[in-house]
């Protein structure tokens, strides 16, 4: 609202777009290039998990991840804020490299040791294992999962206000990074969803209600880090306060912010109403039409923008036999280039 009047975002775009591929990006200003999307053909996607979405899932080249430099990491984050969601394929980074190249993409998030199930990568804080074996190499078991829900990565981490001075940046704007170096044969897609789109379609009465209400993230109250140390959880907030209306914090563009199923909604009649609107947000921004599942390649780097995507992991055959290596880190989104009026 008052915030973004005061702010003025200079994006380079090379040619003016069309009016079809403005609706495309359902409020991102423009990328300095249009993107293909990572698509399969129909046929596969009767057997597999696709989705419908219009905007997720950008294809991008980069080159090899190892050589990136300032210029192609801006590439990156400029794709990843357009599209919420980029995929780079046939990369190869050690778990160091990946630091180093979520390094040039902004702060690297470091994580509580006591979360994700206790199984830290062994000198690599800001490194994540989601795998099935854990690090000494033993199976984890079937009943194994994290991140099997809708939810946005780091809204636990508050927004201070005002936002655009520099000396409180919003923390829970942040990008997840995640390579595959082994793949299940069969289902483990990542499932993403385009709160831009949910945003730009919401109905009038719901925008309206929506209006009125805040969630409020606790991390104690998230359910992949029940069983956290109290050491670690006092690292955040107590509770993070976030509008339902939300802006995108680098072009300002309208996005609906809902955490996860596991939030409370504050500014409605009762508690119970705040949760019976947060589950018909959700209903609706997960619909097909929003959906975009990506099927991991060995070799795959996909960079989402949280603060505009909700993503969820999906079952695969874990018996102790197919090995699921994937390695996560993240970054804060880097601030916009911002003037005062
Ligand atoms: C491997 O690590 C897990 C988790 O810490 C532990 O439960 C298991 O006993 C370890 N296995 C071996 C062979 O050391
Ligand atoms: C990456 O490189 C290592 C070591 O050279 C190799 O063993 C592994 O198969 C490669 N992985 C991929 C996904 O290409």
């Amino acid at each position: 609202m008052m915030d973004n009047l005061l702010r003025v975002v200079a994006l380079a775009s090379l040619a003016p777009l069309s009016a079809a591929e403005k609706a495309d990006l359902y409020g991102a200003a423009a990328p300095a290039t249009l993107l293909p999307r990572h698509r399969r053909d129909w046929d596969y996607c009767t057997a597999n998990l696709c989705g419908g979405a219009e905007r997720l899932g950008a294809l991008l080249d980069a080159g090899d991840l190892r050589e990136l430099g300032p210029e192609g990491a801006d590439r990156i984050n400029d794709a990843v804020r357009a599209y919420g969601v980029v995929v780079i394929k046939g990369q190869n980074l050690t778990r160091a490299e990946q630091v180093k190249f979520t390094r040039l993409l902004g702060e690297p998030v470091a994580l509580a040791k006591s979360f994700y199930g206790k199984d830290p990568e062994p000198n690599q804080p800001s490194i994540l294992r989601v795998t099935n074996f854990w690090a000494n190499g033993t199976w984890k078991g079937t009943s194994h999962k994290f991140g099997d829900y809708w939810h946005q990565d780091g809204q636990f981490w508050d927004a201070p206000k005002p936002v655009w001075k520099s000396t409180s940046e919003p923390k829970h704007n942040m990008l997840s990074i995640v390579h595959a170096q082994q793949v299940p044969p069969r289902g483990g897609e990542t499932g993403f969803v385009d709160m831009r789109a949910a945003r730009a379609t919401l109905s009038a009465p719901l925008l309206k209600r929506a209006a009125k209400a805040a969630i409020h993230a606790s991390v104690r109250e998230i359910k992949d880090f029940r069983g956290g140390d109290e050491e670690d959880f006092a690292m955040f907030p107590k509770v993070a306060v976030h509008p339902l209306l939300a802006n995108h914090y680098v072009d300002s563009g309208p996005l609906l912010y809902v955490g996860s199923p596991h939030m409370k909604v504050h500014g409605l009649e009762t508690p119970e109403a705040g949760k019976r609107l947060l589950n018909m947000l959700l209903a609706h921004a997960t619909s097909p039409a929003f959906q975009y599942f990506h099927a991991w390649e060995a070799g795959d780097v996909v960079v989402w923008d949280n603060s505009q995507t909700l993503h969820q992991s999906m079952p695969y055959d874990n018996d102790g036999h197919a090995r699921r290596e994937y390695y996560r880190s993240q970054a804060r989104i880097r601030p916009p280039a911002v003037a005062e009026l």
